[in-house]
């Protein structure tokens, strides 16, 4: 790893406990970011992010220039592209990565570098690699929407040709450029889809026959855009046996939240805050649905359970990752979640709370769009971030209220056309 200097933040080391401490700190004066830096100077890194301006990519990106580490970003704006194509922009303002980058550096004093680029292009992807020369790969930058995926073919070549394209390119680029880099790649539980047994984190002992052996857990995804993420963590696995690449593939489920660490009251810092179908996860959409007055759309019977996490908990997961990076040859995989819960579970959390603040919530069960069961058994292990000190932000009621008030400060901004759009998988 390489120690940056040049500042008097990166020559001043931390023990651990003052690092956690200043987890939760809200920076505001770029001195005292400076001053501040909660990472030792020989553990800073080159962090590149794939994927910079999305909706994690941007607040990661944030996450670690705060720690001290030198970041990258890279993006080609497809995401914005298809919300644009498919009129399903946004609640907030969306400002460019380079305005972000600026915007960043005046609130912290800190520069992230920005690439505008079309990963999927072996060359472009080369060049950004073999320029910035990564500790860290962060692979971010894929089309992330189940609905999108299945809603036309040219929509359904886009997301394979894009995600297998990006995850190959960025194999054989950090192969040649940055052979030691590790790449931290965010796979989804979906990979699992929602099988009749335990879901271990990745790896399982498998007997057959009388004979053993350790294998990957069998996945069955429920859309394409699930099975481009068990195709790249395939096309990862066997170049790690034959390469011996260090790899950590994070299953993670989906995401809620705005408010991070870095962005806290600083509007022009958020991520872009989808709450259509298309794009939006569902406690996101569920708040926004809540606070414009729009019934909560529960599909079918609403037994459907996944695993959730606070935007804040995946930018720890990410540190947590990077700071103890997988050995060389080893496809390590962690399974990033918090809590479990079904699609009506969260659905009477949003109203109970909701009513609570005289919002008058109404929930919905809809036909579901989705070929998917709507009861099922799921108990996936998630152990090994927690091992390695994640400490979770749970989905309490307080957390909900937040949201619910942060939203309603965009009330005017909400387009209702753009809620639900009933995407149908068959
Ligand atoms: N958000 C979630 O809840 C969630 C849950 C599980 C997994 N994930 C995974 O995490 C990653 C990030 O998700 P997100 O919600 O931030 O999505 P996002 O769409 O907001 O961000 C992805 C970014 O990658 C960029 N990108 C895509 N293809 C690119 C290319 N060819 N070249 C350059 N940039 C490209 C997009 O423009 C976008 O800015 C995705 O891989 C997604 O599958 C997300």
């Amino acid at each position: 790893m390489r120690v940056c200097e040049g500042t008097l933040g990166r020559i001043l080391s931390y023990d651990r406990r003052l690092r956690g401490t200043l987890q939760g700190t809200r920076f505001s004066c770029p001195l005292l970011l400076l001053l501040l830096s909660p990472t030792d100077p020989g553990d800073l890194m080159r962090i590149l992010i794939l994927g910079g301006d999305g909706y994690l990519g941007w607040p990661t990106a944030m996450h670690f220039s705060a720690q001290g580490h030198e970041v990258a970003v890279v993006d080609n704006y497809l995401r914005r592209r298809i919300a644009r194509d498919e009129d399903m922009e946004p609640l907030l303002q969306d400002p460019n990565l380079h305005d972000r980058a600026q915007r960043w550096k005046a609130h912290s004093g800190r520069d992230i570098d920005v690439w505008i680029r079309d990963l999927a292009t072996p060359e472009a992807c080369g060049e950004v690699m073999a320029a910035f020369q990564p500790d860290v790969v962060v692979h971010y930058a894929e089309q992330p929407s189940a609905p999108y995926s299945m809603i036309r073919a040219d929509a359904a070549r886009l997301t394979l040709g894009n995600n297998l394209g990006v995850t190959l390119n960025m194999i054989l680029a950090v192969r040649e450029h940055c052979p030691d880099a590790h790449i931290i790649k965010l796979g989804t539980m979906g990979e699992y889809g929602t099988p009749n047994v335990d879901i271990p984190e990745g790896w399982f002992d498998l007997e057959y026959n009388g004979r053993t052996d350790r294998a990957l857990f069998p996945r069955q995804a429920g859309s394409l855009y699930h099975t481009t993420k068990i195709m790249d963590t395939d096309l990862l696995w066997y170049y790690v046996r034959m390469w011996g690449l260090r790899v950590t593939d994070l299953m993670q489920g989906p995401v809620y939240g705005l408010v991070t660490y870095e962005n806290e009251g600083i509007e022009d810092l958020l991520p872009a805050f989808a709450y259509d179908e298309i794009f939006g996860t569902v406690v996101n959409r569920f708040v926004v649905q809540a606070v414009a007055g729009y019934p909560l759309t529960v599909y079918g019977k609403g037994g459907q359970t996944r695993g959730y996490l606070n935007l804040k908990d995946t930018l720890n997961c990410l540190r947590l990752a990077a700071e103890n990076p997988a050995d060389k040859g080893e496809l390590r995989i962690f399974n990033q979640l918090t809590e479990t819960f079904s699609v009506n579970d969260l659905a009477s959390k949003v109203k109970t709370v909701g009513d609570s603040l005289g919002m008058n919530v109404e929930v919905k069960q809809i036909e579901n769009p989705r070929k998917e069961k709507e009861e099922h058994y799921y108990n996936p292990a998630h152990t090994g971030l927690l091992e390695l000190g994640l400490e979770p932000h749970f989905l309490t009621d307080e957390r909900v209220a937040e949201m619910l008030e942060f939203v309603a400060k965009y009330r005017d901004r909400i387009a209702e056309h753009r809620i639900f759009r009933g995407v149908k998988w068959a």
